[in-house]
């Protein structure tokens, strides 16, 4: 959720917050039951999932014969994503923060958080000013940062030394990308064992032929990256320890983004929107859930989405967030298809 009105947002919107903790928490998580939770979280010492099949999209490439790097590529990631899920016995999730500067919201985090120590790690991107911290969970927290610029491979760069500094620690097992304005919806149990119930990741993606998606595909991705292959989907993530793994380990198609896919070249690609879409649909499609935990209102179909100022974020508005039983996406062609899923 997004606070234009920053400073001024903050005590208003604060004290709403903290009457209605109750139903704070989960970065949108809606409202739905952790799948596969009982199975695995009751009948193990773990609450981590066991090891899944493999099964690549695409096992041949048309015909064409498989490029060196294609060959190493699918090597490295048929391996990482073949790895068990229990790594640790103390797991916790990676809580990632991508920020311009101080964070307005830490004290509701802190909230949050509270009495769950040793189950989460807090690590800090600003990508401009040295974050002053008002928390003390936050203090330390701050990891090597560099500018990020919006829409460019900049942007990813700062997901990755992310997702780098967070699997240093062997016992982080999710990792949760965060903005400075997203607020928790439900308690830290439920967003804990929701995650840690399920094997898959929270990755928002679909197809768009329309101008903003497929359009602003570019023939040089080719031989790699064929249209068809081609994904989009909003940026805040929430992934397994393996598929963290595995978007350091992929060279080959974050090179073609960083090349071909900018903002400012007519065709507006916006690198965050199309990268780990595209990424995971070519290598793992059935390893993700094609929708985001991060809840985000795109429905002004503007450039950026939905902003809550104070004055409208309410008990009424967490309520109906947290009701949200549906993701839907549309297209950016004249058809402009809306495709609803049904959230389990
Ligand atoms: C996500 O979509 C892909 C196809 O685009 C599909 O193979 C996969 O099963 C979907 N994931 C889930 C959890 O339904
Ligand atoms: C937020 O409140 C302002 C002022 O009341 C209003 O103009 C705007 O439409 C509201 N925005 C949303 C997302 O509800
Ligand atoms: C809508 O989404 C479902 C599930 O992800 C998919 O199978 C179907 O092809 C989509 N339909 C359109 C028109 O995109």
């Amino acid at each position: 959720m997004h606070v234009r009105q920053r400073a001024a947002a903050k005590k208003p919107m604060w004290i709403i917050l903290l009457l209605c903790l109750v139903c704070v928490v989960l970065i949108g998580a809606y409202v739905y039951p952790p799948h596969h939770y009982s199975q695995y979280y009751l009948s193990s010492s773990s609450v981590c999932t066991p090891s899944k099949d493999w099964h690549p999209r695409r096992e041949k490439t048309d015909g064409r014969e498989k490029t060196d790097e294609e060959i190493i590529s699918a090597a490295v990631i048929r391996d990482i994503l073949a790895m068990p899920m229990c790594m640790s016995k103390n797991p916790k999730i990676a809580l990632m923060f991508l920020t311009p500067d101080s964070l307005p919201l830490e004290k509701l985090w802190e909230k949050f958080l509270q009495g769950h120590e040793g189950r989460y790690s807090i690590y800090v991107h600003a990508s401009g000013q040295k974050p002053v911290h008002s928390s003390s969970l936050f203090v330390g927290r701050d990891i090597h940062s560099d500018a990020v610029e919006w829409g460019t491979i900049s942007m990813i760069d700062a997901e990755k030394r992310l997702l780098a500094n967070a699997l240093e620690d062997a016992d982080n097992q999710f990792f949760v990308l965060l903005s400075d304005s997203c607020v928790p919806l439900h308690s830290f149990d439920y967003v804990f064992n929701y995650l840690m119930g399920t094997s898959i990741s929270f990755v928002d993606c679909f197809q768009d032929p329309g101008p903003h998606g497929n359009g602003r595909y570019f023939l040089e991705m080719l031989p790699e990256i064929e249209e068809r292959d081609f994904r989009k989907g909003a940026q805040w993530f929430a992934i397994t320890r393996r598929h963290a793994l595995m978007i350091l380990t992929d060279n080959l198609y974050y090179k073609k983004f960083k090349l071909y896919c900018k903002p400012a070249d007519g065709r507006n690609c916006i690198a965050d929107e199309h990268y780990l879409p595209t990424l995971f649909n070519m290598v793992d499609p059935g390893g993700i859930a094609n929708w985001s935990v991060t809840h985000v209102d795109w429905s002004e179909g503007k450039w950026h989405p939905r902003s809550y100022a104070a004055a409208n974020v309410s008990y009424d508005l967490l309520k109906d967030i947290k009701a949200v039983d549906e993701n839907f996406h549309v297209t950016s062609d004249d058809k402009a298809i809306c495709n609803f899923t049904h959230l389990k």
